[in-house]
């Protein structure tokens, strides 16, 4: 680790870190010395990253609760700053899938699926904001996906339309708040190899799929997790509004 990487002295809140990517986000941000507030609605798993992350020796908390619901929210912001100086990284990983073609999508799994992706980043987004700004200094990473850019792989409308939102948000937020030191991102994984896929597709899709990519198979969650832990790092300081693709080669536009 050299010092534009050093997160020593940082807060960074990860959303939906109880499992899957957001869970790897945490390992890769805790082993470059950023203190790490584990949200996730369930909260169990979050209580399970939160301690693998402490007997790693890393400070960590963990603060369930839901992202599409502001009074979450702001309760999470509220106890992380209780506990921590400031809050300087926010991953907005927390996310939904569900397959559902659009002539069987109910009204309450398209608020479900685009409340949690899309408004969930809106809202934790909005909720952080004073206090980096109050340091001059803040990193915002959101999750799209290459269903952002394309269409999703294994999900629905719902789930292209808020990703695609995502990608909307992220670069207006960028704009905003460029002249206050903060960043704003967003990363656009392929098929990664998490309990969200697991969960929508079956092992013979699953193999379908890895043949079809230049990089025959699919990603792993500690990938992603190096990217974010790039982007939140001093060594991308230039780099705000983008949207960077982490998909072996499955989308290239
Ligand atoms: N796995 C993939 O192939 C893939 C590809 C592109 C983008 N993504 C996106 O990456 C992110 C992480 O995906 P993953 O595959 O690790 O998913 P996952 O399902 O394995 O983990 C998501 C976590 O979010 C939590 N969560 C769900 N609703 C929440 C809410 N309202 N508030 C707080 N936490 C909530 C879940 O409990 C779970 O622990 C998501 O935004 C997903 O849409 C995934």
């Amino acid at each position: 680790m050299n010092n534009l990487e050093d997160l020593r002295g940082k807060t960074a809140i990860v959303t939906g870190a109880g499992q899957g990517m957001g869970r790897a986000v945490t390992a890769a941000l805790a082993a470059r010395g950023a203190s790490i507030v584990v949200n996730d609605i369930d909260a169990s798993a979050a209580q399970r990253t939160t301690s693998e992350l402490a007997a790693g020796g890393a400070e960590a908390i963990a603060i369930a609760g839901s992202v599409a619901v502001q009074d979450d929210v702001q309760r999470l912001v509220n106890q992380s700053l209780e506990r921590f100086e400031s809050i300087d990284i926010l991953v907005n990983n927390a996310g939904v899938l569900r397959p559902t073609p659009v002539p069987s999508i109910s009204e309450a799994e398209w608020d479900l699926v685009v409340d949690v992706n899309l408004k969930g980043t809106f809202l934790c987004s909005q909720a952080v904001l004073p206090s980096m700004r109050q340091r001059g200094w803040g990193r915002i990473v959101n999750f799209s996906s290459t269903a952002g850019k394309n269409v999703s792989t294994v999900g629905g409308a719902h789930y292209t339309a808020a990703k695609a939102g995502i990608l909307g948000f992220t670069r207006h937020l960028a704009k905003e708040v460029a002249a206050d030191g903060i960043t704003v991102n967003a990363v656009c994984p392929g098929l990664i190899d998490t309990e969200m896929v697991r969960a929508t597709i079956d092992d013979e899709r699953v193999r379908a799929y890895e043949a079809s990519f230049p990089i025959p198979r699919l990603g792993r969650p500690d990938e992603v997790a190096e990217l974010v832990a790039f982007l939140v790092s001093d060594r991308a300081a230039y780099i705000t509004g983008a949207s960077l693709d982490i998909n072996g080669g499955d989308l290239m536009i």
